[in-house]
């Protein structure tokens, strides 16, 4: 990330800076990964620690399926119009180990009457359907379909949607999520060879300043539980910030795709990296140009990893079964790849329109109580029926 500034900030840090009656701002410095990681600097109206009510805590978390088979699974979730009511009980983890866990949101309300904060995890959205604001003390940042919202642990926020169909495939990091590693120089700048550089990343615009009182119910996720807190005045209150960790927007139609004469393999659709597991853009590109080209991806044995795959857009109602919305995942200690007659097909084929993400982990994903609905029974032999015609899924 980059350095940002908005508001109104004193010229130097931990020094005197006061409001128009006298009375001085309330400096809140926000570290990561104890002081060594990125930071910012907030400056509030009020104390952030000044708080009215604590209520009861509220159990929340996935039910983890532990004797699942090792096979193939397709997750069908083209179908659900709404998870829940409000964000939160809308979040439905379908796959999660100790470092992530993936879920689906489709809720039916558009305004949060609550703030939320997630105190142990980094969430990325991705908006497949919808659009809205993310309402942070930050600021507002905007956000439409096919961007990633990456927030920070530990941001206070709610969001707003518009009407219309909403679809958000969350993915909830226990470490910091961040762009990738090899697409930085060593003072952080994105280098020219990363499929997106910082123009790409939209930081939040509009401080509030809210000086408001009253109660204003604020829910912390930590530890299996949301925690209830009441401050008495509006989180909105900052003046100003400044530093490198904030909430910010990435459109998936940002990144910029990497093709070769043969087939490329997933690394160079990497598009964030998280301890254990990494986050990878599938987006409409041109196809293998080599004269002998398969615009199929081979059989693949990943070894150390488990992949998940889950479609946009793109044409692939003719892979039988796979929909909009659908989620694959090929644990690693089996193959997997095209099916029959797959390969054949896409020869000569020049692009796809294919829009996929994907999430590689390291350790192995579990199956939830919430992903049983989903679980497609056939996916697991259908490498060995003939499914018959090259459709636009490339992605491994
Ligand atoms: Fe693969």
């Amino acid at each position: 990330m980059y350095y940002h500034r908005l508001g109104n900030i004193p010229p130097k840090r931990h020094i005197q800076f006061r409001q128009p009656d006298g009375s001085l701002y309330r400096e809140e410095l926000v570290t990561s990964e104890g002081f060594s990681g990125i930071y910012s600097t907030l400056y509030h109206k009020h104390p952030p620690t000044r708080i009215k009510k604590i209520g009861e805590p509220v159990k929340y978390g996935p039910k983890k399926i532990e004797s699942y088979n090792l096979r193939h699974t397709h997750l069908n979730t083209s179908r659900l119009q709404t998870t829940g009511k409000d964000y939160l009980t809308a979040r439905k983890v379908l796959l999660s180990n100790n470092d992530c866990s993936i879920s689906i949101c489709s809720p039916s309300e558009r305004k949060m009457n609550f703030f939320y904060k997630n105190a142990e995890g980094d969430e990325v959205l991705f908006v497949h359907e919808g659009g809205g604001s993310l309402i942070s003390p930050l600021g507002k940042l905007e956000f439409h379909q096919g961007d990633y919202i990456v927030i920070p642990r530990t941001i206070i926020y709610k969001l707003e949607f518009n009407e219309g169909p909403l679809r958000l495939l969350i993915v909830e990091a226990a470490s910091p999520v961040e762009t990738v590693k090899r697409y930085r120089n060593q003072l952080g700048q994105l280098l020219e060879h990363s499929p997106y550089c910082e123009r790409d990343i939209r930081p939040p615009l509009d401080l509030f300043a809210d000086d408001n009182k009253g109660d204003f119910l604020v829910q912390i996720k930590k530890q299996g539980y949301l925690h209830q807190y009441t401050y008495e005045h509006s989180p909105l209150d900052l003046i100003g910030w400044d530093g490198f960790l904030w909430p910010y927007a990435f459109s998936i139609h940002d990144f910029e795709p990497i093709t070769g004469r043969i087939h490329q393999p997933p690394p160079v659709h990497q598009t964030f990296q998280g301890h254990n597991f990494v986050i990878c853009s599938f987006v409409p590109r041109l196809f293998d140009y080599h004269p002998l080209a398969i615009p199929a991806p081979y059989n693949h044995s990943n070894i150390d990893s488990d992949e998940v795959l889950y479609y946009a857009e793109g044409n692939f109602m003719s892979r039988k079964g796979i929909e909009r919305g659908s989620f694959t995942l090929h644990p690693g200690g089996l193959p997997h790849g095209p099916h029959p007659g797959t390969a054949e097909k896409s020869i000569g084929a020049k692009e796809t329109h294919e829009l996929a993400v994907m999430i590689d982990t390291f350790r192995p994903l579990h199956l939830t109580e919430d992903a049983l609905e989903f679980v497609d029974d056939n996916y697991p032999m259908s490498w060995t029926e003939n499914r018959g015609d090259f459709n636009e899924i490339n992605a491994p």
